[in-house]
Formats: C-alpha cells, structure tokens, sequence
C-alpha cells in the first residue's frame, strides 16, 4: 500500500510518499481503509523532531486520525463490524491507505457527517470538550476566548461555545480569519498580531471566564491577566514555541515562551490553570468512550459539524504542512486517500 514515511526529521520534504506492506491485523485490531486523513498541528511538530508522542526509532508513518470503513478484524473481534464506516484516533500510523488500531480506537462514523467531516472530528472536538467542559466546566453565561480561533481547534471550540450559549472572543493572526469566526457563532473576533487585543476586551468586556490557550509567549500573559476571579485558563498547546534544536538563540526564546504561572498569581487573582493532552485518553478506552460520547451527543442534538478547510491528495502532504505553517489556513486540513 501506500504510505507517507517519517525517515528523518526537518522540513516538509522529509516526508515521503513511499510503498510499504499492508499492516497485518492481530487480536482485539481492526484494519481500517482510509478515505481521509486528518492533518493535525502535532503532526508538524513530530517531522521537525519536537514532539514526544511518536514511536521510538524512525522510519514510521506519522498521522493521528483519518475516517474510513473497516476491512478486517481480529480474531477475536466482533466480525459484523467489517464494512463499517468509523472514525480512527491513534499515534500515528494514518498517514496511510490503511491502518490497523484497537477497536476501541476505531469510533462509529457519525450519522449525518460526511467522511471528511468525520476525518476532522476526533481530535480537535475531543481536545476541545474536553478543556472547556470536562476541565473547566464552562457555564453558559460565562464568557470564553479561544486564541487560534479559525484553526482545527479553534473552530471546534467556537461551535461547541455558540451552542452551548457562551458569549465568545475569538483570536487570529490574519484578518481574514476574523470574519470566519464570527460567521462560526462568535461575538467578536480580534487580531492578536496588529490589534491591543487585551486592552480592548479590558475595556470593553471587563475580562474573560475561560481561555482555551494554544499559542504561549506573550500571549500566555495577557491571557492570565485578562481572567476574571473564579476563571480558569487550559493550555492545549504552545503553536508560538519555535525551537531549532541547533539554534541556541532558540532556545532561550522557547525556555522563556513556555506558558508558566505561579501558585501565588493565581491566589491573587483567584484563578485557575488546567492542561489537557488527548494522548492520555488513547490509553483510558473508558474514558475516551464515556466524552466521545457526551461529546457526540451534543454535536448531533445541535447540529454542528466540522469546518473543513482545504483538501490535499496524500502524496502532497507536504503541501498540507506547509499550508498549516504559513498560518494561513482556516478549519481543518484533510488529506484525501
Ligand atoms: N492538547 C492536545 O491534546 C491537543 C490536541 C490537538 C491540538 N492541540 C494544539 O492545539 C493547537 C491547534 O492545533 P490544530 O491542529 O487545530 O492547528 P491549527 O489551529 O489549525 O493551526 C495552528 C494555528 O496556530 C496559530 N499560530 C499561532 N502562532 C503560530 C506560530 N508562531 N506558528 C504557526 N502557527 C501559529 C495559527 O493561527 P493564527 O495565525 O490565527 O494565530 C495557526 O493557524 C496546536 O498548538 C496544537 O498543538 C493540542
């Protein structure tokens, strides 16, 4: 079959369209072929060498999730499940035709979604519901800012908070965002790069509740000091941190970026600091199961579904990389099998 390969890590032309054999399926597996693959930030992060969660040694195929039906099973899974269509959430290994997973890793495609819809799900609405509502247990009446707001995340979020009745910031690098988060159900949407964003929500929103912060750096500390007493900050991510591990002038930079706050400045301010990482959930299937669930529940009841972005074929993944490094891309990025 097919497959992108991981052989070294740098720049996007490290990934390699490449021929490897089928995976074969075990006992509790499934194999899954994929029709798209959903391409995640964390993903970009593996290929420049900075992300823990991989395999150790190279070469492997990287890719966190993808929607497809299910071909084969183990045997000593259920084998009625062959031919359904389902959503797969795992490590990696999707950036392929096929992948074999747990079948508890292998979550029923959403009635009413398309398979694209379902390939962008997993993990940005699972990250999402999980910060804002597991963690910080967001209240209707409270109000939510969501830095990176047009991104797979970010979208995520501000569909689960219009319909859950927040009033909503939203943030972006690039003002072509900001009307696309507006249109997603938030009140108001502001340029974290040319506007003074912190001094126009202080002025005319008084504060936040809830963040749901994925950038870092300065961003981080406006973030801290815009929550209200009694509100809490997650941080799911730090898209800001631009570590080259052979630039030492990086370094500083990345060791200073770094979101941190002491026990004393959240007393004071009477506020609270939560993170989230979905990897854990992977080895919790009860767990992962019991939010999939709440969360998929909610998604239907309000009809919400997934912004898909841009579209790219898997042998041009290094296209998709890029698209999401230059900022410029909105929703979710998808490759297509
Ligand atoms: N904790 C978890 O389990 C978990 C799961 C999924 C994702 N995440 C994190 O959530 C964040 C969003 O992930 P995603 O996959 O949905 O990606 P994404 O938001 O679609 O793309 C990343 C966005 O980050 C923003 N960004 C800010 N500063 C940046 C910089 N210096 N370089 C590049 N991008 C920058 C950009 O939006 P603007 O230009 O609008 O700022 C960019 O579009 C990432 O930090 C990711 O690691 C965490």
């Amino acid at each position: 079959m097919k497959a992108i390969l991981l052989h070294k890590t740098g720049k996007p032309e490290v990934l390699k369209y490449s021929e490897v054999p089928e995976p074969e399926v075990g006992p509790g597996q499934v194999r899954v072929k994929l029709e798209y693959i959903g391409v995640n930030y964390a993903e970009i992060l593996s290929r420049k060498g900075l992300y823990g969660w991989r395999p150790k040694g190279r070469a492997y195929i990287p890719g966190m999730e993808g929607s497809g039906v299910i071909e084969a099973v183990g045997d000593d899974v259920d084998p009625s499940l062959i031919g359904k269509p389902v959503m797969v959430g795992t490590q990696y290994g999707c950036y392929a035709e096929k992948v074999v997973v747990p079948v508890s890793q292998a979550l029923p495609a959403i009635e009413g979604f398309t398979m694209q819809e379902n390939a962008a799900f997993a993990v940005n609405y699972l990250t999402a519901w999980v910060a804002l509502f597991e963690l910080m247990k967001t209240q209707p009446e409270e109000t939510v800012l969501i830095t990176a707001a047009a991104g797979g995340v970010g979208t995520a979020a501000v569909k689960l908070c219009a319909a859950h009745g927040n009033k909503i910031i939203g943030l972006a690098g690039s003002d072509h965002k900001l009307e696309l988060i507006k249109q997603l159900g938030a009140q108001k949407a502001l340029n974290y790069r040319s506007q003074d964003y912190g001094k126009i929500i202080r002025q005319e929103d008084g504060g936040v509740d809830v963040v749901l912060e994925m950038i870092g750096g300065k961003i981080f500390k406006t973030n801290v000091k815009l929550t209200r007493p009694f509100g809490r900050l997650a941080v799911i991510g730090f898209a800001s941190l631009d570590l080259k591990k052979w630039n030492p002038l990086s370094w500083y930079k990345t060791y200073r970026d770094i979101p941190r706050v002491d026990i004393a400045t959240m007393s004071h301010q009477a506020i609270g600091i939560f993170s989230a990482h979905l990897g854990y959930l992977l080895k919790n299937p009860q767990r992962m199961l019991q939010s999939y669930e709440h969360l998929r529940d909610f998604v239907v009841k309000h009809n919400i579904h997934p912004v898909v972005g841009k579209v790219f074929a898997l042998k041009d993944v290094a296209q998709a990389h890029r698209w999401i490094e230059s900022r410029q891309s909105t929703g979710k990025v998808l490759l297509k099998v």
